[in-house]
């Protein structure tokens, strides 16, 4: 989601400026293109050759030097999807409050176009401070963005509001700045959980599927402003808010669900894993055990996700393959079977991977014929990466 955004780092001289390391750091792990600046304040506390080396670039300190590759503060500037001031010292915020432009970073700011967002890092009387407090209150007014501070024990003994975000924290909101939205709109169908196919009325044959994923997704896709209809199989989790959801025990029963719903979606994604057979008859009565061995006769359930496939217009549509082996064949095989636009398939059988775990390992392969590789991450980290290749397929789609 961070891919290939210009996010420009600014560090002023505060203590925190050691965690700067680890954000940027962070940041380009999310392969963002990163540029730094750093205050002369800063470079007391940290080196630039520390942000160069993590960056692969010239880190910006002086107005006046000749060391920057030809870029300008005014390119810096204008050229970036983000400004993050990391640590935001009261100086800097004090600056920037009353238009103050007299070095690299405050110059940058004072002349950015996209939005600008402070992590205050301060000692608490300082934080506290009503001057302070009005600067911020003026830029939060003036639309500049905040993430922080925490309250805790300062690098001066201390202890109170002034600790400067954690980078993992100001990290995650700076990943879901960019989601935010991005789905604004888009209905979205997704199928979760097992279906449950009766025996008799007190027994069935189901599967150990959570729900989990198609769960995760589901809230994933709300909180980038998609309408949801979450069609869900008996499963243990709370429905989610927000979120249209239908209950269903039998792969007939979802599939008359997801066919209803099918037409007014744009996109479609079948997590739910679905019973391929049912018994063949269903007794009214609880069958009672005899001494003989008893054979269950099974009849197929109608594959839902290829029957969708095969009535697709230009919706993208989302299947999942669980397996225990040749993974790579065959999710190729059921992206091409089942005319899918991503397939998203995971090994089962591995640790960490599949049913019943709060964790997934999975391989995306997309019809044009890449495939992505994910490591093993939470079924929420999963769900946000379908999602980012759902939002990227449609607007390539679109032609954007
Ligand atoms: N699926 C479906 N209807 C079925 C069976 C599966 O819609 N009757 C969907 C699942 O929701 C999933 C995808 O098809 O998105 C793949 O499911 P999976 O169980 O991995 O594969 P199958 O197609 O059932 O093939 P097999 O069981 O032979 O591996």
């Amino acid at each position: 989601m961070l891919t290939g955004r210009i996010i420009t780092v600014g560090i002023a001289g505060g203590i925190a400026a050691y965690k700067s390391a680890e954000l940027v750091s962070g940041l380009v792990k999310a392969k963002a293109k990163v540029r730094v600046i750093m205050t002369e304040g800063a470079q007391n506390f940290i080196r630039p050759m520390t942000f160069s080396a993590l960056t692969g670039n010239a880190v910006f300190t002086d107005m006046f030097a000749d060391n920057h590759g030809g870029v300008t503060h005014i390119e810096l500037a204008q050229n970036a999807d983000l400004l993050v001031v990391a640590p935001a010292t009261a100086n800097i915020i004090g600056k920037v409050a009353n238009g103050i432009a007299d070095d690299m970073l405050s110059t940058v700011i004072l002349a950015a176009s996209c939005e600008v967002v402070f992590c205050p890092a301060m000692n608490t009387v300082m934080y506290k401070n009503p001057v302070v407090q009005q600067n911020i209150k003026k830029l939060r007014q003036l639309g500049y963005a905040f993430i922080g501070p925490n309250s805790g024990q300062l690098a001066c003994g201390s202890t109170g509001p002034g600790r400067m975000s954690e980078p993992h924290e100001i990290l995650h909101h700076i990943k879901q700045m960019f989601t935010a939205g991005d789905l604004e709109g888009v209905k979205i169908l997704v199928s979760a959980g097992p279906t449950r196919e009766p025996i008799d009325p007190v027994r069935y044959i189901s599967n150990r599927s959570s729900g989990k994923m198609g769960y995760s997704i589901a809230k994933a896709a709300r909180d980038r402003g998609a309408k949801v209809v979450l069609v869900s199989g008996p499963v243990n989790l709370p429905p989610p808010e927000g979120v249209t959801v239908i209950k269903v025990e039998t792969a007939l029963q979802m599939r008359r669900a997801m066919l209803e719903n099918f037409p007014d979606s744009d996109v479609v994604i079948k997590s739910a894993a679905v019973a391929d057979y049912r018994p063949k008859s269903v007794s009214d009565k609880k069958i009672k055990k005899s001494h003989d061995p008893m054979v269950l006769a099974m009849e197929k359930n109608p594959d839902i996700l290829a029957e969708l496939g095969r009535m697709k217009g230009n919706q993208v549509l989302v299947g999942f393959a669980a397996e225990t082996g040749k993974l790579d064949e065959y999710a190729r095989l059921k992206l091409r079977q089942k005319n899918l636009d991503l397939l998203v398939a995971n090994d089962v059988s591995v640790p960490g991977a599949g049913f019943d775990v709060d964790t997934n390992i999975v391989k995306i392969f997309n019809r044009n014929g890449t495939v992505i590789d994910l490591p093993m991450m939470t079924k929420e980290e999963v769900a946000k990466h379908i999602l980012d290749l759902v939002a990227r397929y449609r607007s390539e789609q679109s032609g954007e």
